[in-house]
């Protein structure tokens, strides 16, 4: 049996598994260079932990607009179908690894809503 997610330290492991499944996968790690950086990445890291933080436990931790930087990056370097499979895949792969519960089927939905917005924001526009 595992536990639930019930604090950042939680939201911390989950994300910076998440991120090394995404820096080692040649498919996602091209959007990811600037965050080889362990510097880069770990003030990265608590932005996501805040982000989560917010969206699960109401924290007020996250302000900002978090879909605006993923529709520049589009412009950029564009997002496919595909990519956003592999994403939902490897975060809800770091979640299940350590986690079961209420906390932790919300944080895999909400991932799941947020992603759908993001697809119709950027390749379905
Ligand atoms: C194809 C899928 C995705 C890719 C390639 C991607 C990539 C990225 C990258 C490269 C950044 C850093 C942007 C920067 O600092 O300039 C970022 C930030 C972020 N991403 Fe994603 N992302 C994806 C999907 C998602 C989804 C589905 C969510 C939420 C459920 C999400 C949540 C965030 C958050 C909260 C940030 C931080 C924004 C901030 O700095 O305020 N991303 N993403």
């Amino acid at each position: 049996m595992k536990n639930d997610i019930s604090n950042r330290q939680d939201l911390y492991l989950i994300v910076s598994e998440f991120y090394k499944k995404l820096l080692t996968n040649n498919e996602m790690v091209h959007f990811f260079e600037k965050f080889k950086e362990d510097k880069t990445l770990e003030k990265h890291l608590q932005i996501l932990v805040d982000f989560w933080d917010n969206v699960i436990f109401h924290s007020g931790t996250y302000r900002k607009n978090a879909m605006r930087p993923h529709i520049e990056l589009h412009q950029e370097k564009p997002f496919s179908e595909k990519h956003f499979e592999i994403w939902l895949q490897l975060f809800n792969q770091s979640i299940d690894e350590h986690f079961e519960g209420e906390n932790t089927n919300i944080i895999k939905n909400r991932a799941l809503s947020i992603a759908a917005v993001m697809r119709i924001k950027t390749i379905n526009s």
